[in-house]
């Protein structure tokens, strides 16, 4: 038998482990293939990290760079530095890298440098908008990247304006809804009712942590005015993310929540929980926007912009911004009216396969 060929897979942010599961599970019956799982610990709390690897039954991942929180520039230098001496230690055949992260754009910078195949799954999202950090991580990514897998076809279009060639690019669907499709059956509200009351009525979900969003005492104030507004009509429940738990504190607006409950950020599966039985979701994530189309849930992008515009185009997503009385609109909208989306094309569960398909087909040509 030919020696078996290493394919090292890089995660280190909480967005990341939902789409890294099910591609080494489609890898995993494969016997020409070994494969490695490297953690930046770019995420580093149980509640961003560790509980996810647990709970999505990912491997114990083979090194921990343990790069913390920094500056861009200081993240991204931590991760290369540490990168570079795992792949002089593995000698992959492959990186495989999810995503838009630092965590991301550092591996794969590392990786084209040392002439390693990249594979980029999340390829060709482009927001447009260079002042949103990940932006930056996906063009240089992509720019990077030999086997560029793309979720939707609005992403082939990217990467073709940009000049990739035809032959690096595959439509091959979105992997976080196969993570989704697999845990929905255990996602029942009861499980999250001890920690979050929402009682049997109607309830909305709120999530923050865009810098643009939060770092920013105006706007973030005039979006907590909003949900003031809501929580008037229906409980708002708030898992606070770490960056945002800090400016509520710095900015003196933790007693501007009235009304909102306000958690922990929660587990996978208890998040799922909550999102699937939510009449409404109010956020400024992207996998969030996307898991609302899946679900069929009403969703308001608390941005002026979108790198999945599939979303709003087939699913049930409204880009309102972040202004009060926009959020407010949209809000009205959104309840006035049935949820009206369809699912994207390959949004079908079984995307990892496909991916697992185009490596095998790129490793053993
Ligand atoms: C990062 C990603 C973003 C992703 C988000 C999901 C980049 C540029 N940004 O943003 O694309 O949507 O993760 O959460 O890669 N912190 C903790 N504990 C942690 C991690 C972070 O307390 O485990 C705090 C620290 O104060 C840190 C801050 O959160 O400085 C921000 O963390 P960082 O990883 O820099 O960026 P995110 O805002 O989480």
């Amino acid at each position: 038998m030919s020696p078996q060929k290493t394919v090292l897979h890089v995660v280190g942010a909480r967005p990341n482990f939902m789409k890294v599961a099910p591609v080494m599970d489609a890898l995993r019956p494969d016997a020409r293939i070994r494969q490695v799982l490297i953690n930046t610990g770019q995420h580093y709390d149980e509640s961003m990290a560790g509980g996810f690897l647990r709970e999505l039954q990912l491997p114990t991942p083979d090194r921990d760079l343990g790069v913390g929180s920094a500056s861009h520039a200081v993240q991204t230098a931590r991760v290369m530095i540490a990168f570079e001496e795992v792949c002089a230690a593995e000698r992959p055949d492959m990186v495989v890298v999810v995503g838009d992260v630092n965590s991301t754009m550092a591996a794969s910078i590392v990786a084209a440098k040392l002439v390693i195949p990249l594979a980029h799954v999340e390829a060709g999202l482009r927001s447009f908008d260079k002042y949103m950090p990940e932006e930056v991580n996906r063009i240089v990514t992509d720019r990077l990247a030999d086997v560029l897998l793309t979720p939707s076809s609005d992403a082939n279009e990217n990467l073709r304006a940009e000049g990739a060639p035809e032959a690096k690019i595959h439509l091959v669907g979105n992997v976080m809804i196969d993570t989704l499709r697999r845990h929905q059956p255990m996602a029942k509200l009861q499980r999250v009712r001890d920690r979050v009351p929402v009682g049997n009525g109607p309830y909305a979900v709120l999530t923050l942590h865009r810098p643009s969003n939060v770092d920013e005492r105006d706007t973030l104030a005039g979006i907590l005015k909003a949900v003031r507004g809501i929580a008037v009509q229906m409980p708002v429940v708030f898992p606070v993310h770490p960056r945002t738990r800090e400016r509520l504190r710095e900015f003196g607006l933790e007693c501007d929540l009235g009304g909102a409950i306000l958690t922990e950020p929660l587990g996978y599966l208890d998040f799922l929980a909550l999102t699937s039985h939510a009449s409404l979701i109010l956020t400024d994530s992207g996998g969030l926007q996307e898991e609302s189309t899946a679900l069929g849930i009403p969703c308001l992008t608390l941005r002026e912009n979108t790198e999945r515009p599939v979303t709003v185009t087939h699913g049930t997503n409204r880009v309102v911004g972040t202004k009060t009385a926009d959020i407010l609109d949209g809000v009205q909208q959104a309840l006035s009216s049935a949820p009206s989306g369809r699912m994207p094309e390959l949004w079908d569960g079984h995307a990892a396969e496909r991916i697992a398909k185009v490596l095998t087909d790129f490793l053993f040509a």
